[in-house]
């Protein structure tokens, strides 16, 4: 079964078409080859980038064992783990002195600024996804479940507080994919 039609079928959040086609065009125009992914799930993004060209390196950090699991066998099938090496690991644990041309960030979306805070260090580029969680970052109403509440709000500070940070460039495209942050450190 086609690894997209698995994630679907499995409930396995992955990127959105648009929001996929954004980020491998953003990685080909720049010609960005080193990445940090964080939020494996079982593999697809980083299958697609690494599907760009053969000298694109990808570390990929997740959380979950069966994720990782299914993404390493994937990975191993579609032999491209010369390019992307996975990690079990919480990407909050996650330490490299590695110089990323950008970090993609696809993990837990309420921690995103904790994500930011870990690896500023390691990189000048940020991709963020998922800044309207479906639309209800900005539209709380259309959800009654507390977690997803609370979520929500954690997504709308960091958003709102990113895009009026001096330290930072950032472009925001709302209706891609579901909300994709680029950012740029001033170091840039
Ligand atoms: C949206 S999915 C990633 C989708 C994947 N990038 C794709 O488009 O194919 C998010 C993944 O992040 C993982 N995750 C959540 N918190 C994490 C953390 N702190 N460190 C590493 N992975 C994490 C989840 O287990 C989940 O598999």
């Amino acid at each position: 079964m086609d690894i997209k039609q698995y994630a679907h079928e499995n409930h396995v959040p992955i990127m959105l078409d648009d929001g996929l086609a954004f980020l491998l065009n953003y990685i080909k125009e720049h010609d960005i080859k080193t990445i940090l992914e964080i939020g494996t799930a079982i593999g697809y993004s980083s299958m697609q980038i690494a599907k760009l060209n053969k000298n694109i390196k990808i570390d990929t950090l997740e959380i979950n064992p069966e994720m990782y699991e299914l993404a390493l066998k994937n990975i191993q099938e579609a032999k491209l783990e010369k390019q992307i090496s996975c990690h079990l690991i919480d990407a909050l644990d996650f330490v490299s002195d590695s110089q990323y041309d950008l970090v993609f960030v696809d993990g837990a979306k309420g921690k995103y600024r904790r994500y930011l805070e870990h690896f500023l260090p390691n990189s000048k580029l940020f991709i963020f996804d998922n800044l309207e969680f479906h639309g209800i970052v900005d539209n709380p109403e259309l959800t009654n479940n507390r977690n997803t509440k609370s979520l929500v709000k954690k997504i709308r500070t960091f958003r709102d507080e990113i895009l009026k940070d001096p330290n930072f460039k950032c472009e925001y495209h709302k209706n891609v994919g579901d909300g994709i942050l680029v950012l740029k450190t001033n170091q840039y």
